[in-house]
């Protein structure tokens, strides 16, 4: 049996990421209709969370219950890993117990060594580098609302973040194309950058990515772990606010995403957020659907 690991979107084939969103679109209508699966029955799934969350952790651990299994979390504070035991020997234990496991955690070099050493699938819950899951998310949203995102153009607002790094390899894989606008000094990785760049351009002026786009994405300012660098980042990044003004530059059938939490006032304004063209709130719900397809989909390898 092999171990199929998904600690970025490109750990699937572009046909295996479609088959799960289609496998995802399907499983959110059976979960309505009241269909129940137990592909996890009796078995367990551990979630290891070194940074905070509400959507990840409820949706993976909401997903595992509908899919019969059992969900454990462990935080830094009530575990050993917190107190300096290394990732390659709390993959073997964990691997040995669990049939899955989660982790988000700051460096993406522990979700690496937790995939060499774990004996069971891994999935990254979110690193500092990438969010692969969010874009399952978010393309199942796509799709849902728009069909396919093959040829589209899509604007990334705001920093080069791990976020940015997953509709990037999203672009490059699925076949849209990605304007990113960032100011200077906060562009994306550039081996990644490279490795996409037939799909992807950059400009350092908001209004110039979001003209006639299908979509719109942005993400907060100072991720988790940047705190201290917040007061920098709102001047750096004045005038990068999505707001109407800018929305109005957009496609007229424009779509606003924020994979959440966001920050009012901020990265966008209360009125795109709540407006019409925003679909936060379906891309959260997806993670749910989005997750419990890719859990049975690394399951059944
Ligand atoms: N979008 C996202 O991953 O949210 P959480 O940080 O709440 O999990
Ligand atoms: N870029 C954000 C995403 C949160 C889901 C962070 O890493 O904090």
């Amino acid at each position: 049996m092999t171990v199929r690991h998904f600690l970025s979107l490109p750990d699937l084939s572009p046909d295996e990421i479609r088959q799960v969103l289609n496998r995802a679109i399907e499983m959110k209508r059976e979960f309505a209709s009241g269909v129940t699966m137990d592909i996890l029955r009796h078995r367990t799934a551990v979630l290891v969370f070194e940074k905070s969350s509400t959507r990840t952790r409820m949706s993976f651990e909401s997903g595992i219950t509908h899919l019969g299994g059992n969900a454990i979390f462990l935080a830094p504070t009530d575990s050993h890993l917190g107190r300096g035991e290394p990732v390659a020997d709390t993959a073997r234990v964990l691997s040995r117990m669990a049939s899955l496991i989660i982790l988000r955690t700051g460096s993406h070099s522990r979700v690496e060594e937790m995939a060499r050493y774990s004996s069971v699938p891994v999935i990254n819950g979110l690193s500092d580098y990438n969010h692969p899951c969010q874009l399952l998310a978010d393309m199942q949203t796509w799709i849902e609302r728009r069909g396919d995102i093959g040829g589209r153009r899509v604007a990334w607002i705001g920093d080069g973040n791990n976020v940015c790094h997953s509709w990037m390899n999203a672009a490059r894989l699925l076949g849209f194309s990605l304007v990113i606008a960032t100011p200077a000094g906060y562009e994306p990785d550039p081996d990644l950058s490279a490795l996409c760049a037939q799909s992807i351009s950059f400009t350092n002026d908001p209004r110039e990515a979001v003209a006639g786009a299908d979509l719109v994405v942005t993400d907060t300012w100072a991720s988790m772990g940047q705190e201290e660098e917040k007061a920098r980042r709102q001047a750096d990044f004045d005038g990068f606010c999505v707001d109407e003004s800018m929305m109005a530059l957009a496609d007229r059938d424009a779509l606003f995403m924020h994979c959440l939490p966001a920050y009012r006032g901020m990265e966008v304004t209360a009125e795109v957020l709540e407006g019409p063209r925003s679909v936060v709130w379906d891309e959260a719900e997806n993670r749910l659907h989005a997750q419990k397809a890719l859990m049975e989909f690394l399951l059944s390898q």
